[in-house]
């Protein structure tokens, strides 16, 4: 996996979307961190807001836990080197939902025309990722699926979408899981990008051409990672 700040700009995805609508496009600036067993847990909740704080200690299983606090710290102290203060005292308000319209919806900085979209990836080598940039932006990184999910999923997807995963599974089971990780990535992308989240039937958007906007005013586009385990995704607005 790469480190540190990354533009994607050699990715031929992202070259194509250029010439095609005939002015460049911004990628967002993505950081990447990996959470190690010796890391200074304790400087890394006091980078985290009391509601925070409050709200890691609900979380019971552990790696949850730690991968909550390592999303916030990332992003708290990445949001106070651009912005000023401490960490702790960023304010970090959420729009409405979509689906209830309770205040949990997509997370963004206060007072601030900037905004981001964090994930993160579990199990033995996690990575905690956070995708910043100047208009509403999502960002998702996954691990590449097992064949089980990718059977059971993929009948969820948009038309066009299972046409692509089953025309990869002609070639090989591997080719399958890789296109529906994809796809997969594409749309959580898109759908932390709108703030709709997983909310929407899985069937409504078709990102199965990363070349295709799938809905207008957002491009979606691959980013490239150095894991061939784990596939990274953005998606961003006019
Ligand atoms: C957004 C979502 C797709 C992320 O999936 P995930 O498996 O948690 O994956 P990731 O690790 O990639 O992303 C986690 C981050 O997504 C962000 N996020 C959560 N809800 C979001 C939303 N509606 N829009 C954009 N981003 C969102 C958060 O910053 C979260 O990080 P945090 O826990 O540190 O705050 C998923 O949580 C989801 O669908 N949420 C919406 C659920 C919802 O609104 N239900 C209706 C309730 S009434
Ligand atoms: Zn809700």
């Amino acid at each position: 996996m790469r480190t540190g700040t990354e533009a994607p700009t050699s990715q031929p995805a992202y070259d194509e979307l250029v010439s095609r609508e005939r002015q460049p496009i911004t990628p967002p600036t993505i950081i990447l961190r990996t959470p190690a067993p010796t890391d200074d847990l304790d400087a890394e909740r006091a980078c985290l807001s009391p509601d925070e704080l409050h709200h890691a200690n609900t979380l019971r299983d552990g790696e949850t836990h730690r991968m909550f606090v390592a999303r916030r710290a990332l992003l708290r102290t990445e949001l106070a080197a651009r912005l000023g203060g401490s960490p702790a005292e960023i304010v970090i308000d959420h729009r409405p939902c979509v689906q209830c319209g309770g205040s949990h919806g997509r997370p963004y900085p206060r007072a601030a025309d900037l905004h981001f979209s964090v994930t993160s990836v579990r199990g033995p080598r996690p990575v905690v990722a956070l995708a910043l940039a100047e208009r509403p932006v999502g960002f998702d990184l996954e691990e590449v699926a097992e064949l089980d999910v990718v059977r059971d999923v993929a009948t969820q997807l948009h038309l066009r979408e299972r046409a692509a995963v089953t025309a990869a599974l002609e070639t090989s089971s591997r080719a399958a899981c890789s296109v529906f990780t994809e796809i997969w990535t594409r749309k959580e992308a898109l759908l932390k990008g709108t703030g709709e989240g997983i909310t929407v039937p899985l069937d409504r958007d078709d990102v199965s051409d990363v070349r295709a906007r799938p809905i207008p005013g957002w491009t979606v586009a691959m980013w490239e990672t150095d894991r061939p385990d784990v596939v990274g995704a953005w998606a961003l607005s006019d």
